[in-house]
């Protein structure tokens, strides 16, 4: 189909890519090998097949179990270096030109691994492709919400020495029992250290965290923010603010957060007026990268042109370039 071969085939920018959740299971087996942590999978037979059987969720708790699982042998820069090179490998096969990446700073310290480690890892992959093809990045930390506030605030505070290359803060992990304002405090250190400001809300969550995320923590896009849609109020705030959402239909799909594809609100969305950009949460888990999202979109909502090149200029007006590269044709 000619809109599919289009979207493959035209610049974009990733504005929601967890880089452990490019963790595909033939490289988390290679490093759980050589970082002598292969018991970590154990429970998957530590094979790629039991691995990538367990991939079938019934709701978002049900994906981070295997993905905070399979993220423990991530240990030295070096693993996050490799990570971050294979991502970028298919970002380049897909035309992604700038990429916004999250890595869980808090979950990552818990375990016993620095941030020095994970971050000087992650941007070595960036600066080179920067180098070598051209990418554009910036990279965001993101803070697990089930774990307590004080290590999200602590982790902020540790931002200092690395902050040339981290531009932002995020907020993941498990959303419904734990609503955004919990973590005013880090968001607020994070503003005040001028960093941007971003935030899962509205996946699993409902309308009022998608509120509190705009109203307390003063962030600039929401990620999915798919439940929008159940409030008409909501839809007319993010319209006004113009605050874009980073929608994940094939993650969406993946933790029934949407019964099927056809199904999926993009349309809603998009038709209420606001900024929708289309990316791919965790390409390892879901089935694809962001191009398998386009096509996912295409052929199950019909998106013609127009909605097409919408959303892949939007993923360069929502994104964190300087207002005069925000540019399709750049
Ligand atoms: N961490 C990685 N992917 C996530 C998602 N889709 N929702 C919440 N936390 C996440
Ligand atoms: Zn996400």
């Amino acid at each position: 189909k000619f809109l599919t071969f289009l979207a493959a085939n035209v610049p974009k920018a990733e504005l929601h890519i967890h880089i452990e959740g490019a963790l595909e299971p033939e490289l988390a087996l290679k490093l759980a090998a050589r970082n002598n942590v292969t018991e970590v999978l154990s429970k998957y037979d530590s094979s790629v097949a039991k691995l990538r059987e367990s991939y079938n969720f019934s709701d978002l708790q049900s994906f981070l179990n295997v993905y905070y699982d399979t993220m423990q042998v991530l240990r030295t820069a070096d693993d996050f270096f490799c990570l971050t090179r294979a991502y970028l490998e298919q970002a380049r096969i897909q035309h992604v030109r700038h990429v916004e990446l999250f890595f869980d700073g808090p979950f990552h310290v818990r375990r016993g691994v620095r941030l020095s480690s994970v971050i000087d890892g992650i941007r070595s992959a960036l600066e080179n492709a920067e180098a070598e093809w051209g990418l554009s990045w910036r990279l965001l930390m993101c803070l697990q919400r089930e774990l307590p506030p004080e290590e999200a605030l602590h982790c902020v505070r540790q931002i200092g020495p690395y902050r040339p290359w981290i531009h932002g803060i995020g907020l993941d992990g498990a959303e419904k029992p734990n609503p955004p304002e919990r973590f005013a405090d880090a968001f607020n250190l994070a503003r005040s250290m001028g960093l941007h400001c971003v935030a899962h809300a509205g996946e699993e969550g409902p309308p009022p965290y998608i509120y509190t995320a705009l109203n307390v923590l003063h962030v600039e896009r929401i990620d999915h923010g798919v439940r929008a849609v159940e409030d008409p109020s909501l839809l007319e705030m993010l319209r006004v603010r113009l605050v874009p959402l980073t929608v994940c239909p094939l993650s969406n799909w993946r933790l029934r957060v949407v019964e099927s594809l056809a199904q999926h609100p993009i349309k809603e969305l998009m038709d209420a007026g606001l900024c929708v950009t289309l990316n791919s949460d965790d390409p390892a888990y879901f089935g694809g990268y962001i191009n398998e999202n386009f096509s996912a979109m295409i052929h199950e909502k019909h998106l013609n042109c127009t909605q097409v090149l919408g959303l892949l200029e939007n993923s360069f007006v929502a994104s964190f370039l300087e207002p005069n590269q925000r540019n399709l044709f750049l």
